[in-house]
């Protein structure tokens, strides 16, 4: 990941926009965690966070900083070639200003910085907001997983997208 966050600084500097994307670290499990509340019927907790962290050797997490203050998160397990988004989220003041796009296509980079060719995820039924956020990105749903959210029974969407160079960001540009 270090070499990815190098990478990242360049880009920074070119960007000059406030917004600084990062590794996730432990010390920030507590303001991911407020976002996590606000933004999830079913939290994950700090445990399960710091589990990903320090056990999970396929897990990368991402935090999305605004002039300091982290904003936004994702992460996922990239095992081989494909890229499993396990959690992505904006916290609620800074949502509908383009950061989700700005933080998915991070994460579409980081998978495809990592050797990912396709990414998969999965989304409540009812979770409009993102799924429109997945399509613009080249996300196609390709299946339901029944029952898959246990505080309702909620069904989930499951979504893939090819990352083939140039295309799901190139895509979310020209829509
Ligand atoms: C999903 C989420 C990350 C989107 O972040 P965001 O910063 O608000 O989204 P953006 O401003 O980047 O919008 C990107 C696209 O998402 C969709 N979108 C965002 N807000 C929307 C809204 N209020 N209504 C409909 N579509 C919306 C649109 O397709 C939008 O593209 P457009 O602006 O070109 O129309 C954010 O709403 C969130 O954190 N939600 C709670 C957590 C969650 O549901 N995570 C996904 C779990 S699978």
């Amino acid at each position: 990941m270090a070499d990815y966050d190098r990478l990242r600084e360049q880009a920074e500097d070119d960007g000059g926009d406030g917004l600084v994307f990062r590794s996730m670290r432990m010390e920030d499990i507590p303001s991911i965690i407020a976002i996590e509340h606000e933004a999830f019927t079913s939290p994950w907790t700090s445990d399960a966070f710091a589990n990903e962290l320090t056990h999970n050797h396929f897990a990368r997490y991402m935090v999305m900083q605004l002039h300091g203050e982290i904003i936004g998160y994702g992460g996922m397990w990239i095992i081989m070639d494909e890229a499993h988004v396990t959690n992505i989220a904006v916290s609620g003041a800074f949502r509908g200003r383009k950061l989700g796009a700005r933080l998915l296509s991070e994460l579409q980079k980081l998978a495809t910085f990592f050797g990912a060719t396709r990414m998969t995820l999965e989304v409540r039924v009812s979770n409009e907001i993102a799924q429109s956020l997945y399509r613009k990105f080249g996300f196609e749903p390709s299946g339901i997983r029944p029952g898959y959210y246990s505080d309702n029974n909620e069904d989930a969407l499951i979504m893939w997208a090819e990352l083939g160079r140039g295309g799901a960001e190139g895509r979310a540009q020209s829509q």
